[in-house]
C-alpha cells in the first residue's frame, strides 16, 4: 500500500489552487486560503507548518497582478519573494519539500526558439523579478514549476473574458506579437501531481502545448464557440493605448523538456482540452 504524502496548498482562493485541491483530493490534503495563511508573515508560516507538519508544501499563492506589481514593488516582493522564502524556512524546520509555482515572465522573451528550463533568466517586469527571487529561495530538494498563460474554471482569466465578450458579440482586439502556450489549470494540476508523486526536484516547465499569439488564442476560442473569428482584430503591443505598465515577453513559449526527460507526458495541446472547458464555462 502506498502512503500518500500530506500536501498543504497555499493561496487556496486562486484558480490553480482550486484545481490542485481537486486533483489532490484526499484526506491528506490541506488547502489554506490567504485569510487562513498569509505567506508573507514568517511567524504565521512557521507556526502553521509546525502545526500541520506537511510532507509537501505547494505554493500557489502569489500577487499575480502583473501591472499592479510595477507600481507597488514592496508588496510584490513581500508576497512573491519573501513568501516563498518564509515557506522554505518553515519547510526546513518540519522536513517538508516545497513546490514553487513560477512563470514564463522570468524570461525576457527575445529568444527565437522555445525556452528550456536551463535557459538564462532575465525578467523585464517587477512581477517577473520577484517571481524569480521566489525561485531562487528554493533548495536542491524543492521543485519549481514554471507555467504560462493560466486559465481555468475558477477565478478571473483571459479565457473567461473572451467567452464573455463573445457572448455579448462585442468586438475584441488582441495583440498578435506575443506568443505563448495557453495553459489550463486542470491540466497543469494533473502534471504537478505526477511530479509530486515522483518526488521530482529542480525546474520543470509545465504548460499545455500549441504555441499561439493572444490574437490566435482568441480566434481559436471564438471558432470553438461557433462565433465568427472576425469578432477579434489583431493589434501590435506598441499600438496599445494606453501602453501596459509592465513589459511582457514577446516569446513566452516554454518547452516542457524536463517532463520528457522524466518520462512524463506534458499537458495536451490546449485545443484538445478547450471544448470540455468551454462546455463547463458556458453551462
Ligand atoms: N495567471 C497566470 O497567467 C500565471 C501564469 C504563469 C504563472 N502563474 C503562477 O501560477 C501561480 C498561481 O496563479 P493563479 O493564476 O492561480 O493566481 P490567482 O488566481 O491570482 O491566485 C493567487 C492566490 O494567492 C493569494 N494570495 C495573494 N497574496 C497572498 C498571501 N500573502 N498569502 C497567501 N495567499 C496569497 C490570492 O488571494 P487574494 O485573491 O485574496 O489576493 C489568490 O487566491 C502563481 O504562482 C502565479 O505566479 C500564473
Amino acid at each position: 500500500m502506498t502512503v500518500e504524502p500530506q500536501v498543504l496548498i497555499t493561496g487556496g482562493g486562486g484558480q490553480l489552487s482550486k484545481d490542485l485541491a481537486q486533483v489532490f483530493d484526499t484526506s491528506e490534503t490541506l488547502v489554506l486560503s490567504r485569510g487562513e495563511l498569509d505567506i508573507s508573515q514568517a511567524e504565521a508560516v512557521d507556526s502553521a507548518m509546525l502545526h500541520y507538519r506537511p510532507d509537501v508544501i505547494i505554493n500557489a499563492a502569489a500577487w499575480t497582478d502583473v501591472d499592479g506589481c510595477e507600481s507597488n514593488e514592496e508588496k510584490a516582493r513581500l508576497i512573491n519573494s519573501e513568501g516563498p522564502r518564509n515557506l522554505v524556512a518553515a519547510a526546513q524546520k518540519c522536513g517538508a519539500r516545497v513546490v514553487q509555482i513560477s512563470t514564463d515572465y522570468v524570461f525576457d522573451g527575445v529568444l527565437d526558439r522555445p525556452y528550456l528550463e536551463c535557459d538564462q533568466t532575465n525578467p523585464q517586469s517587477i512581477y517577473g523579478q520577484t517571481k524569480l527571487e521566489g525561485e531562487l529561495a528554493m533548495r536542491k530538494q524543492d521543485l519549481i514549476v514554471r507555467t504560462s498563460w493560466l486559465c481555468g474554471l475558477h477565478g478571473s482569466n483571459i479565457l473567461k473574458t473572451i467567452v464573455g465578450l463573445a457572448a455579448s458579440e462585442s468586438p475584441m482586439v488582441f495583440v498578435d506579437d506575443q506568443i505563448g502556450h495557453p495553459s489550463f489549470t486542470c491540466d497543469v494540476a494533473v502534471t504537478i501531481q505526477e511530479l509530486v508523486s515522483l518526488q521530482a526536484h529542480g525546474i520543470f516547465h509545465v504548460t499545455n502545448q500549441g504555441a499561439v499569439s493572444w490574437f490566435e488564442f482568441a480566434q481559436t476560442i471564438l471558432e470553438h464557440m461557433g462565433h465568427p473569428i472576425t469578432q477579434v482584430s489583431p493589434i501590435a503591443t506598441s499600438q496599445l493605448d494606453p501602453p501596459r505598465p509592465a513589459q511582457r515577453p514577446a516569446n513566452s513559449v516554454l518547452e516542457n523538456a524536463e517532463l520528457h526527460r522524466a518520462g512524463l507526458d506534458p499537458p495536451p495541446d490546449f485545443r484538445e482540452s478547450l471544448p470540455e472547458l468551454l462546455e463547463a464555462l458556458c453551462a
